[in-house]
């Protein structure tokens, strides 16, 4: 790949900033400076140091976000603010995106990165990757909400949706519980929890196939995936 766009893609500027900054000097490969904009690098083999920083290239970036109530899962929104703005500069340069989206009150896991390809295969219907969900509901959840749910429920809109997996961890006037579901209509779950005669007083996600939230993480707070996370993602197969 060319040194420009190697420099230019870890945010080191367009490519016409990226050429002005090589003639500079400032950039050596394997030992020597480099100031052909057209040089090419290997990304994986060669050591590329920008004012004596080396330069790690990579070309996606995955994170985990324990999204705060508020934001909006979008790139970008003129109104409010976004996951995205809660991203350090040097994650936003990879121009990722959510992997689908959390209303904006809802908190919890939520994935963000620039792999299309990825982010597709965790929301494809046909995957039916399980997405479960913490809740807290205004009213008594019982066993026969349960049976509801494991037989799917019909929404407002006629929609009849696959079976989830309700389990109850208290229950009363206030219930508190989990909630598996394998698909991702548009608020679901809260939509799911009306066809019973429920309201949805506080939504989190916990898990999204593989991948538990990371319970370190406070509200807002983001880490990156570790390299196994993301494999274990990658291959993930409903059984
Ligand atoms: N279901 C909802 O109702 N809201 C969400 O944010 C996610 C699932």
């Amino acid at each position: 790949m060319r040194i420009d766009k190697l420099l230019s893609n870890m945010g080191f500027g367009s490519r016409k900033e990226v050429k002005k900054h090589l003639k500079g000097g400032g950039t050596v490969v394997n030992g020597e400076t480099v100031k052909d904009p057209k040089f090419q690098v290997d990304p994986e083999k060669d050591t590329v140091i920008v004012h004596g920083e080396e330069v790690t290239y990579k070309e996606f970036v995955y994170l985990m976000m324990n999204k705060p109530p508020g934001v909006l899962s979008a790139t970008e929104d003129t109104e409010g603010e976004t996951v995205i703005d809660l991203l350090e500069m040097e994650d936003q340069i990879f121009n990722p995106f959510p992997v689908g989206r959390l209303d904006k009150e809802t908190e919890g896991l939520l994935l963000i990165t620039n792999d299309g390809q990825l982010s597709h295969q965790l929301l494809s219907p046909k995957k039916h990757v399980p997405k479960t969900y913490f809740s807290i509901i205004d009213g008594e959840v019982t066993e026969e909400d349960v049976k509801a749910f494991a037989e799917g429920v019909t929404l407002d809109d006629g929609y009849e949706t696959k079976p989830g997996e309700l389990e109850i961890i208290s229950s009363g006037m206030r219930s508190e519980i989990n909630l598996t579901i394998t698909e991702g209509k548009f608020h679901q779950v809260k939509r799911m929890f009306e066809s019973v005669g429920k309201r949805v007083i506080y939504l989190k996600r916990i898990s999204m196939g593989p991948l538990p939230l990371d319970e370190t993480l406070e509200l807002g707070e983001y880490r990156e995936l570790t390299d196994e996370e993301v494999e274990e993602l990658k291959d993930y197969k409903q059984e």
